[in-house]
């Protein structure tokens, strides 16, 4: 089977786009990364994929007086790209209910939290607001209510003594870039299937779809 191709959309820094690019240099594979879209023009992500040899194109949300005509430039964009695959990677704007439903069951997205625990912004504030012993990240296929999905992959990592946003912060993202890789494979790969709104792997209990962060299982012991 042809690797598929695979659009991210960052606004970023674009570590986990990085980790995505990294995954799919294994000639096995089943995604490939044809272009990176950015909405703001400083996004570091950008810089990565041109490090890498990939199309990048900047889609200036300011430029646009609406929703639906920032969101048919982005369809329209894809399309050019013959994409098959669109991976969200820390793009922080919300997609409109047309272009979502076109984009069905073929578009991913990545959240700093264990959903459906903590949709929204600042996720690691308020977990460490919360007194939580453990967090996480979840990858999901999107759906027009914003961080809802059924969910492909999990990663879990603990909350340690004397965390702060950024330490967390850190230790998250650490976990983000297995599972966004992992995540893509299941679905280029043509193995994740979504049946009545859950992500069904065949020959996989759901469990074997939770990725703990190392510090975890020592932590665990
Ligand atoms: C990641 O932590 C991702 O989960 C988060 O933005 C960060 C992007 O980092 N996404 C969201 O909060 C979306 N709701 P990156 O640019 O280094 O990949």
């Amino acid at each position: 089977m042809e690797p598929r191709r695979t659009a991210v959309l960052i606004s970023g820094t674009g570590t986990n786009l990085q980790a995505l690019i990294d995954a799919a240099r294994e000639p096995s594979y089943p995604a490939r990364i044809v272009l990176v879209i950015s909405n703001r023009e400083a996004a570091g992500g950008l810089e990565r994929a041109a490090r890498a040899g990939i199309a990048t194109r900047v889609i200036p949300s300011r430029g646009f007086t609406s929703r639906e005509a920032f969101d048919a430039a982005l369809d329209e964009t894809l399309r050019e790209a013959a994409a098959e695959l669109v991976c969200l990677a820390g793009f922080m704007r919300v997609l409109g209910r047309d272009f979502v439903e076109r984009w069905r069951d073929r578009m991913l997205n990545i959240h700093p939290s264990l959903l459906p625990a903590f949709r929204g912004l600042e996720t690691h504030a308020r977990v460490l607001e919360a007194g939580l012993p453990v967090t996480g990240c979840t990858v999901h296929f999107v759906r027009p209510e914003i961080d809802e999905g059924p969910v492909i992959v999990q990663g879990m990592a603990p909350v340690l003594p004397g965390d702060t946003v950024e330490t967390l912060n850190a230790r998250v993202l650490e976990i983000e870039h297995r599972c966004y890789p992992r995540a893509l494979a299941l679905v280029a790969g043509d193995r994740a299937r979504v049946i009545d709104e859950r992500v069904v792997v065949a020959g996989e209990r759901p469990f074997e779809r939770l990725i703990l962060h190392p510090s975890l299982r020592e932590a665990c012991r």
